[in-house]
């Protein structure tokens, strides 16, 4: 396990940087995803540091949520400048937490991506774009998110796939563009990466 650094040891207690932009229901949901993690981490027996990890990576992947586009696009690479507005913040959090040193390349990776997918997606990415979905406090088709989070971890490879299939399929259905991370992370899921 590489070093957690001091700002990713506070996030995984919920203490976020200086620089997060939350409301007290983007704070909860967060707590929401961490809560998931930390259970998924213990379940998978999986080292302490381990489990720190991805309840940090929880608790910071909408730590720029409610902070205005305008000051978000500055952060991010020309590769995201394209994004809806409300998919910034990924990506902005990210580069806010390389600059503040952090080089767990898997980390950034699950927060720059949780919202679009990718294939190059550790446990820990695909456990985040998981529970993102699948955080007890979203209002949209409970059951249906509570059947799957039951199945949770022991079953993830089925369950992150089919989350994958109603989110793709919901911008299908809506006419959105699907970025290429967004197909091969489908392709990777399915196993016909390159295919
Ligand atoms: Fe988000
Ligand atoms: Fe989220």
């Amino acid at each position: 396990m590489k070093g957690v650094p001091g700002l990713l040891r506070a996030a995984a207690t919920g203490e976020l940087p200086a620089w997060a932009c939350v409301d007290a229901r983007r704070r909860r949901h967060s707590q929401g995803v961490a809560r998931l993690l930390g259970e998924w981490a213990d379940a998978l027996s999986l080292p302490v540091p381990e489990g720190e990890r991805w309840r940090a990576a929880a608790w910071l992947h909408d730590a720029l949520r409610l902070a205005p586009p305008a000051e978000l696009l500055p952060l991010v690479g020309p590769g995201f400048r394209e994004l809806p507005g409300g998919m910034l913040h990924g990506p902005a959090a990210a580069a806010r937490l390389r600059a503040d040193g952090v080089t767990d390349d898997g980390l950034l990776l699950a927060i720059e991506y949780h919202t679009i997918g990718h294939p190059d997606f550790d446990e820990l990415g695909r456990a985040l774009y998981a529970a993102d979905f699948l955080e007890p406090g979203r209002t949209f088709d409970p059951l249906g998110r509570a059947a799957l989070r039951a199945r949770m971890p022991a079953a993830r490879a089925e369950v992150v796939a089919e989350i994958a299939r109603r989110r793709i399929g919901h911008l299908l259905r809506t006419g959105r563009c699907i970025r290429p991370e967004t197909i091969a992370f489908w392709n990777a899921l399915v196993g016909h990466a390159g295919a």
